[in-house]
């Protein structure tokens, strides 16, 4: 049986050796420090399995979820949109996600054909690009590098690529490199994506974990709304990832696009999670500025850390990620690999994102300071 050619188009999977390296030294009963993966290491907050609790009670929330959201969660986004941003949007530009990944992979399917451009940022998210080639299109790696403050150089890229080009995506805050975006960045953005016809997808899951001014919304720009979908989730902001749960906001005809995909590929989002995360919208402020300090506490003692041992390390301003250049002139692999073998830490090498991260590794802010001092303590042989 052969797979299809999409699926053999897919990018092969970095991390093969690197997990087979990990699964081995756990067998051998070796005390690993994972940090490599970005999923939060607390529970979700005890008010919010309270509010799927009662949810879940409900008949009502018992069958298939209608449409493009539950009335009540769609609410809470527009309410949540003027409170966090002071934006404005209508029920026919919000459609709810089983987490932005949803999204992510499935919005290429509604606006993208064989042969067009999809610009991603390099590093970036990898769903940016598998979604790319399921569809069909073809990709255009954006290098985000340190002297442009990781933000892609829109001036680069040429008229012929902008001129086939359908998506561009944004991802700030940054997964992986932790940097942020500000409205003139985002203003050129849609002056180009004004100039050559082309939707801005702008990924923000990471908007309410932030170290210093809140980040801004791409869609308080005025009239940039008929150009851009932005996509947000619950997964980090309320260590929610295992509930599945996201949104997507943005130009009605872009939000019709991506509904019309996904009501033909899935029957919705768990009634009863769109009730308590419309719930958690509205009242959990509190838990975001607790999980925001946990980050941030956090990044300040690994980016300390780091420093001190004398790396190469960008300062954290926002996400649950640590992004430092490789030490010794080693590929990322080489030195993920080193650090797995003679530290017992897992951090994931930055090709993973891309090949402009392959000067780089990150590291996932997913466990408590004092496994992380262990961690940073473990990291001081391969210093030496
Ligand atoms: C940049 C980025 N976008 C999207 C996602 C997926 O989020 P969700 O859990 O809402 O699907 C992640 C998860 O790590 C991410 O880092």
């Amino acid at each position: 049986m052969e797979f299809s050619n999409r699926v053999k188009s897919l990018p092969p999977y970095v991390f093969v050796e690197l997990s087979r390296k990990k699964k081995q030294a756990i067998k051998e009963g070796r005390k690993i420090i994972d940090l490599g993966i970005g999923d939060p290491d607390k529970p979700t907050p005890k008010k919010i399995i309270n509010f799927i609790k009662e949810a879940s009670e409900k008949s009502e929330n018992h069958q298939y979820p209608i449409g493009r959201g539950s009335k009540i969660f769609i609410d809470a986004i527009i309410e949540w949109m003027k409170k966090r941003f002071n934006v404005t949007v209508q029920e026919n530009e919000v459609l709810a996600l089983i987490g932005a990944k949803d999204g992510i992979t499935h919005l290429p399917l509604a606006f993208v054909n064989p042969g067009d451009i999809v610009l991603i940022p390099d590093p970036g998210y990898p769903g940016y690009t598998s979604g790319t080639i399921l569809s069909g299109g073809e990709t255009y790696f954006m290098p985000l590098l340190k002297e442009n403050n990781f933000l892609p150089d829109l001036n680069s890229i040429p008229e012929n690529i902008y001129k086939r080009t359908k998506i561009m995506w944004l991802n700030y805050p940054n997964n992986p490199t932790s940097a942020i975006a500000d409205i003139n960045f985002y203003k050129k953005a849609i002056s180009y994506a004004k100039k050559y016809n082309f939707i801005i997808a702008q990924d923000a899951p990471y908007c309410d974990i932030y170290f210093q001014d809140p980040p801004v919304s791409i869609l308080s720009i005025d009239g940039a709304k008929e150009n851009v979908i932005e996509f947000f989730s619950l997964s980090k902001t309320y260590n929610m990832t295992g509930w599945r749960i996201g949104y997507a906001v943005g130009g009605s005809k872009i939000i019709d696009g991506l509904a019309t995909v996904k009501e033909n590929m899935d029957s919705g989002t768990v009634s009863a999670i769109q009730e308590a995360s419309a719930n958690t919208l509205k009242y959990c402020d509190e838990e975001v500025i607790k999980i925001r300090e946990l980050y941030k506490k956090r990044a300040m003692q690994c980016y300390n850390g780091l420093l001190n041992l004398g790396f190469n390390v960008l300062e954290p301003k926002a996400t649950l990620y640590i992004w430092a250049e490789v030490p010794n002139g080693l590929t990322s692999m080489e030195f993920a690999t080193k650090v797995l073998e003679e530290c017992d830490v897992v951090l994931t090498p930055g090709i993973g994102f891309g090949s402009s991260g392959d000067k780089y590794f990150r590291i996932a802010l997913t466990v408590d300071e004092d496994i992380m001092q262990v961690a940073l303590s473990r990291l001081k042989k391969i210093k030496k």
